[in-house]
């Protein structure tokens, strides 16, 4: 059990399960990707250590490269509009695994594949560590999934509440 300021949570995946689980995941990349030289974009903060973890269970040939996602109000029509921040990198051509640690309403990944997708890239798959279902407003074809799990605030192994909590092993909830 966590507190941080004004917010209890409760262990919900552990470290164990969660490591299980990306080996598995890595083995399908390391398969799947065998012979691709992809090039893996990570979107920072949250998916520090799921990054981290997969990508020393890859034993394929790929780059590694990380983004950011800025968020900006371009006018009150057009609501939330997402900039990606630091891609230097050609993706023109690549095979590209976008690595993100949850999906919740789909809507900051839909823009930031699209906006990859824009620039050319030979594929383009997404791989997150947490998966919402209920929580999804945009349709996005999400290939390698680490765990569904409930429409409720999660924390720890890379994803923070207020900045804080980032920084365990482990998954918790808020109670
Ligand atoms: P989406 O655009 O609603 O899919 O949300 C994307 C981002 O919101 C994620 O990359 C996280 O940074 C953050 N987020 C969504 N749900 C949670 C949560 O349960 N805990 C912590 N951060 C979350």
């Amino acid at each position: 059990m966590i507190t941080i300021k004004d917010k209890t949570f409760v262990p919900l995946i552990s470290a164990e399960a969660i490591q299980a689980r990306i080996q598995e995941l890595a083995e399908q990349i390391n398969q799947e990707y065998a012979d691709k030289h992809p090039l893996i974009v990570v979107v920072l903060n949250g998916a520090f250590l799921f990054a981290a973890d997969l990508a020393k269970n890859l034993t394929i040939p790929c780059e590694i490269t990380f983004i950011r996602v800025s968020s900006y109000r371009a006018t009150e029509s057009s609501g939330q509009v997402k900039q990606i921040l630091g891609l230097n990198e050609s993706i023109e051509g690549r095979d590209i695994i976008v690595v993100e640690d949850i999906v919740d309403t789909g809507l900051t990944l839909a823009q930031v594949c699209d906006q990859l997708q824009e620039k050319g890239p030979k594929s383009l798959t997404i791989a997150t560590l947490l998966f919402k279902p209920s929580a999804l407003q945009k349709p996005l074809d999400l290939h390698y999934v680490g765990f569904e799990i409930e429409n409720r605030f999660v924390l720890g192994y890379g994803l923070d509440y207020d900045g804080l909590g980032r920084n365990t092993p482990n998954i918790l909830v808020l109670e």
